[in-house]
């Protein structure tokens, strides 16, 4: 089981309180020492994580790395792999890595093993034009059909690894809002179009109502009961519910209780992924992943990556109160990379009830939030330069591109370099004054001055390939398991998400009836109003 502690009862805690009272956050000052780059740059195959322009000086992360220590994540890292039935609240283990650990001491090997082997031979099927639809087409569309963590990863994933030569598009349905699921369906033709209907409990009420009308839509284009076999495909633990939808079992993709939704890519959530980018891709971002767990499990705390990371985000969350936390991307391929992380991370540690079962008195989750580089520059950066919230980055990007056109790639780095640089610097009254010269107009200086001081991390990676893609995602898992830990909540369940569902039944029923039932003033309010709208 977790350990039960309490992290302000520690002395580490007490020390970095201390330390955070007296900060002066002079990040740009901490470079005097001339081995900082070297000491808070960790190098590991083809990443380079630099974590210097930090505003962590050597006493504060020492004081962090005891904290680590005072709170036992070790033991909490040992219980996970374990398979101990971490996930208290649901009386389940959390074994995500297990999923792409290939070595012979995995105790569920096998059954992982039998299902990669499925997922290979469907996704070859449908990549060889062998799968054929009702009318003898072969395959050109998938529609993944889920939400949260059963879109999400793979969505991400599978923008992220394709290149521009699609043998099959990917399309994802995720939205209860039809808006989404018109526009997708009125690009598809049903003879090339395969369904996937991906969902860990086959009960979630977006998916199964999309996966419905998208089964209505198929009959309705010419499509027979007996074809939706060619068409239809499902991902789930649930085999009742995927048969009871009509989806024979044989066509069924499984997955086990014990790997968390938003922790679920890894597993046949994945099969859009196999399917559009191949199969050995997807076997290659579950190898790069176990080795970011390898390196998770046996590296020394203050050496471990996914360590620092959440460490240093436990000093900006919990003792400079700063509330977000923004990730970067400079790569368009990574566009969806910031809504994943979004739900792995909040839906993760988003919480205020500790593991003993009470309120805590300090913060948990923070925001997470972003968009891909340079749009984003374009768009509020503003109020990460010059804004009075402090907002840590996370700046990533990749040293070879997938396309030609070289100039491209080079300004694009040369702002994911200039960024970072230019939060940690800033831009002093001296410098505007130098830099507008004989131009000066003194009012207009405040505007000009940057503070600096900013924090920041870059993440350099050499290329996008599925396995450093797979290793950049596990250690975003590793990272949001670590917090948890230190704010002592469970970080794998999340029944913050119940009770705007169960809300949601009653109202429904209203909605269909036309009538408004017992609410606060409000929601009657304003219910009355869409009544009215609707006549
Ligand atoms: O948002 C709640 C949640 O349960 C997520 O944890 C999960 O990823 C998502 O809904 C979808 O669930 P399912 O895969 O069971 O449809």
């Amino acid at each position: 089981m977790l350990p039960k502690i309490d992290p302000t009862t520690t002395k580490s805690w007490a020390n970095l309180s201390e330390l955070a009272r007296h900060h002066r956050g002079n990040t740009s000052d901490l470079f005097t020492d001339k081995s900082r780059v070297a000491k808070y740059t960790h190098q590991m195959e083809d990443f380079v994580f630099d974590f210097s322009k930090n505003d962590v000086s050597d006493e504060i992360f020492s004081n962090l790395i005891d904290l680590a220590d005072e709170c036992h994540i070790q033991e909490g890292i040992k219980a996970q792999y374990a398979g101990e039935l971490i996930n208290e609240t649901e009386g389940r283990a959390v074994l995500h890595t297990a999923l792409r650990n290939f070595s012979q001491s995995n105790p569920h090997l096998k059954e992982v093993r039998t299902e990669l082997e499925k997922i290979k031979k469907f996704s070859q099927k449908l990549l060889s034009g062998k799968w054929l639809g009702y009318t003898g087409k072969p395959i050109t569309d998938i529609v993944n059909i889920g939400i949260g963590g059963s879109d999400l990863g793979p969505k991400m994933v599978t923008h992220a690894l394709q290149n521009s030569r699609k043998k099959i598009k990917p399309h994802f349905i995720s939205n209860i809002d039809a808006h989404q699921l018109n526009e997708e369906l009125s690009e598809l033709n049903p003879e090339s179009t395969l369904f996937t209907i991906a969902s860990k409990t086959f009960t979630t009420q977006e998916t199964m109502t999309n996966a419905a009308s998208a089964k209505i839509w198929f009959l309705n284009q010419g499509g027979e009961e007996t074809d939706i076999a060619k068409h239809f495909v499902a991902v789930s633990v649930n085999k009742e519910a995927v048969s009871s939808f009509g989806i024979d079992l044989e066509n069924m993709f499984v997955f086990w209780d014990w790997v968390g939704g938003r922790y679920s890519l890894w597993s046949a959530i994945g099969l859009s992924i196999a399917s559009t980018v191949g199969y050995e891709k997807f076997e290659e971002l579950l190898r790069g992943a176990y080795e970011m767990d390898v390196h998770f499990k046996d590296m020394p705390m203050s050496k471990n990556i996914p360590v620092i990371a959440a460490m240093v985000g436990i000093w900006y969350n919990n003792f400079l109160n700063y509330p977000s936390l923004a990730i970067l991307p400079y790569d368009h391929r990574l566009r969806f990379l910031p809504a994943y992380l979004q739900q792995a991370d909040m839906e993760s540690n988003g919480k205020y009830v500790n593991r003993n079962g009470n309120k805590v008195n300090y913060e948990t989750g923070s925001i997470l939030w972003g968009q891909e580089g340079t749009n984003g520059q374009h768009a509020f950066y503003q109020l990460i330069h010059q804004g009075t919230k402090i907002i840590p980055t996370e700046f990533i990007a990749f040293a070879k591109p997938e396309h030609h056109y070289d100039d491209h790639h080079e300004k694009l780095l040369a702002n994911f370099f200039a960024q970072p640089e230019a939060l940690l610097m800033g831009k002093s009254k001296e410098q505007v004054e130098e830099e507008m010269g004989s131009r000066l107009i003194d009012s207009l200086v405040p505007f000009k001055v940057f503070e600096g001081n900013r924090p920041s991390t870059s993440i350099l990676i050499k290329e996008l390939t599925p396995y450093n893609l797979g290793k950049l995602i596990a250690y975003y898992e590793h990272k949001i398991f670590i917090q948890g830990l230190i704010w002592n909540i469970f970080s794998y369940d999340q029944w913050g998400v119940e009770l705007g569902k169960q809300l949601a039944g009653p109202i429904l029923k209203e909605i269909k009836e036309q009538k408004v039932g017992d609410h606060d003033d409000s929601t009657k309010s304003i219910m009355k109003h869409y009544l009215e709208m609707r006549k």
